[in-house]
């Protein structure tokens, strides 16, 4: 067995890897309950024992290469030193491999991946040096064929307008692009005046180095901050778009994997999955710095793993009561459900989630007060995946972990999963993605003729998703509401 290891970055995590297959991977902060937790803790290590004894740990990471960087970009001096972190929660006695950033995101995604033959693009706010990269992926392994460096970084320009929008860097980036739905793109030229020497994606070269964020600009008197956001947003997807058909011409391939924590734009996902020429898109569901404890192992390993799915965390082994879940949504209520192995990635996927009826124009408001989150952030909904076409115009053909939005075809009659420009953030629901789920679906449309629910993560704002039963029996007397 083999340890992958995500520590002292943002989002720590870990992976226990067995041959081929993915035992355990768990984020920090779902045990110490601190949101984005920086570092590994004991709580997450006892618990990767009751999974497997490995015998060494993968490191995500060349902490030499990043101090380096730390050092050139003038920030305050870093040094991590992993063996230190190992023997701070009783794993010093593994022997220890570390492998570079973004070839671990490349193999996160590419051994993930069903393809055997793919194009990948990492792109992420900075791995060592790297910023974005391109990859082969084939049987011969990974190839990288392309990479730009920092300070040039299409991930940090994001970064910093996040902080720019009053919200946090490296954590609310979706929100950013969630504003972007309320405003014009009317800043497009002018940010890239202000921002890029040159923009001819996938190059960039970049005015300022914006690891100090970008505070020193300022938004143009006929423009709000919703403009800011959308002309952001405009430029990463332009940007985006770009560096994948540049991909396309250096690798002939029918399948696209896309990584790095900018893979977390749904809304840029969904035109790359639209107009990017590739066939098949693979995003795995946790493609940002915590899904790298599996990448690290893998990019060691260069080997295939067996996905079978994002449900690798704490389990809370007990049985479900599918009725007296539906009944409880029947009767109008917010129902919460923490069952099974927890989520690996950001998304709540029916297994540590907050479910209603979508229906009728009160669903919203009844989940953002129980939520305490901003009124113009729209809810997903989970749906039976053979219904979705119905109701949704597809990008894709399934959805499993929310990676894309989708025009609603109805979004008066579900106002509560649709953003301002109707689109909704889509899961499908089958049963081997998550049988459990399933059923409440399934008798839900039974009872009520209506095949989707809305979903959202167990917890509150700024607060990491419900992760033990100890977790969820605090929450329900916190919040009132019965957990399933
Ligand atoms: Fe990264």
């Amino acid at each position: 067995m083999i340890l992958g290891i995500n520590g002292q970055n943002h989002d720590a995590s870990m992976a226990l890897i067995d041959q081929e297959s993915i035992v355990w991977a768990a984020h920090a902060e779902r045990y110490s309950r601190v949101k984005n937790d920086r570092s590994i803790n004991q709580y997450m290590v006892d618990e990767m024992y009751t999974y497997g004894d490995p015998k060494y740990a993968v490191w995500f990471e060349r902490p030499f290469s990043k101090s380096m960087r730390k050092l050139f970009s003038g920030e305050r001096p870093w040094w991590c030193d992993p063996k230190e972190e190992l023997k701070r929660v009783g794993l010093g006695h593994l022997k220890l491999e570390k492998v570079g950033h973004h070839e671990s995101h490349a193999a996160a995604g590419f051994y993930t991946s069903n393809f055997d033959d793919a194009a990948i693009l990492v792109v992420d706010a900075i791995g060592e040096w790297d910023t974005v990269s391109m990859w082969h992926g084939s049987a011969y392994g990974l190839k990288k064929l392309w990479n730009l460096t920092y300070p040039s970084s299409i991930g940090l320009f994001y970064t910093a307008f996040t902080q720019y929008l009053g919200l946090k860097p490296n954590e609310e980036e979706y929100i950013l692009m969630g504003m972007a739905a309320l405003g014009k793109p009317i800043l497009v030229e002018q940010i890239k005046k202000d921002f890029f020497y040159e923009f001819e994606p996938p190059f960039l070269e970049m005015k300022h180095n914006l690891h100090r964020g970008c505070r020193f600009w300022e938004t143009p008197s006929y423009a709000n901050k919703f403009d800011v956001a959308a002309s952001v947003q405009s430029i990463m997807e332009e940007y985006l778009l770009g560096a994948v058909k540049n991909l396309k011409l250096r690798v002939q391939s029918d399948n696209l994997i896309f990584m790095g924590g900018c893979a977390l734009n749904c809304v840029a996902n969904s035109r790359i999955a639209q107009e990017s020429g590739f066939k098949n898109v693979w995003v795995m569901p946790n493609p940002g710095d915590a899904g790298s404890a599996i990448g690290a192992v893998a990019a060691l390993e260069c080997k295939k793993l067996e996905w079978l799915g994002p449900y690798l965390g704490s389990n809370i082994n007990r049985s479900l009561d599918i009725e007296g879940v539906v009944n409880e949504l029947i009767a109008g209520k917010v129902v919460a459900v923490a069952n099974g192995r927890a989520e690996f990635g950001p998304r709540a996927l029916g297994n540590r989630s907050l479910l209603c009826d979508p229906r009728g124009p009160d669903a919203k408001a009844r989940m953002n007060t129980l939520k305490r989150r901003e009124e113009f952030r729209p809810f997903a909904p989970a749906v039976l995946e053979e219904h979705a076409a119905n109701y949704f115009d597809m990008v894709v053909s399934t959805s499993p972990y929310m990676q894309f939005i989708m025009n609603c075809k109805y979004p008066t009659i579900f106002p509560g999963i649709c953003h301002y420009d109707n689109t909704s953030r889509v899961q499908t629901v089958n049963y081997a993605d998550n049988p459990n789920f399933r059923a409440i679906l399934e008798l839900w449309y039974e009872k009520t003729g209506c095949p989707m629910l809305m979903n959202t993560s167990l917890n509150v704002k700024g607060e990491p998703l419900v992760n033990t039963l100890e977790d969820a029996k605090r929450w329900e007397q916190l919040n009132g509401v019965k957990v399933f």
